[in-house]
């Protein structure tokens, strides 16, 4: 990534805790929490794609314990910090399984079979590929009935909800022309060839999303 969005936890000089700290897991943890609670499965298996830090994960498995959550990420440097978030996690009685390797365009996926799948903050800042790939994988590994679950901003109506994602979205597209926030229609239209129905969107604090699909039978 061209800038850094996360740093690490504690002071410079603290070699001893691999994980990282991403300022925005702390403001959007809660919010998105509300809504799990409410869709996700129970009991269930979370495959979350794109774990980054790892931090999510191990605040969501510890606040609903009905839950076992699979992180896994593409970039072998996070998964010091995601072990190290999922063993805190572990140590307070969450269930937290080690990071998958996982790149959302690469298939088959190395887990067959989950009750959800959670993925934050990566379809704008990745190529539209990803998010195909994305799309792709949740088809393959999740059941009839099951949800996919997607948190980020996105364009509605051929617009962006608010001025501060249009310079987000342009500051995005001169850091990688392949980057840049999507349009809601066209991640529908593609998931719902693949079987994934927008159950629901929920609008989210700073003009973000949350979208809601269903694997149809
Ligand atoms: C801005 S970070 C978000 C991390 C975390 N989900 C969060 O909300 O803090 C974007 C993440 O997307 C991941 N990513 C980029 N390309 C990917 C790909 N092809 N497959 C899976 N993850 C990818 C990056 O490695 C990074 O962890």
């Amino acid at each position: 990534m061209g800038t850094l969005w996360y740093r690490a936890m504690g002071a410079p000089d603290d070699s001893g805790d691999p994980r990282r700290d991403a300022p925005a897991t702390g403001r959007n943890r809660e919010p998105i929490l509300a809504v799990l609670r409410r869709v996700l499965p129970d009991p269930a298996l979370v495959l979350e794609v794109a774990s980054g830090t790892g931090q999510h994960g191990a605040f969501f498995a510890s606040e609903l314990r009905h839950l076992a959550w699979q992180p896994s990420e593409p970039d072998p440097e996070a998964f010091a910090s995601i072990e190290g978030w999922a063993a805190h996690a572990r140590s307070a009685g969450a269930r937290v399984h080690p990071p998958l390797l996982l790149d959302a365009r690469t298939h088959p996926w190395p887990i067959e079979r989950c009750d959800a799948v959670f993925n934050a903050n990566m379809v704008h800042i990745a190529p539209w590929e990803v998010c195909l790939g994305l799309l792709d994988g949740a088809a393959r590994v999740l059941p009839s009935g099951a949800p996919l679950v997607l948190y980020g901003p996105y364009r509605i109506d051929g617009a962006h909800t608010a001025e501060s994602n249009a310079a987000f979205d342009a500051s995005l597209r001169g850091r990688d022309p392949s980057w840049g926030i999507r349009d809601l229609e066209a991640v529908t239209t593609r998931a719902g060839e693949r079987g994934l129905h927008l159950e629901e969107r929920i609008a989210m604090p700073a003009n973000n999303q949350m979208l809601v699909f269903r694997r149809e039978s």
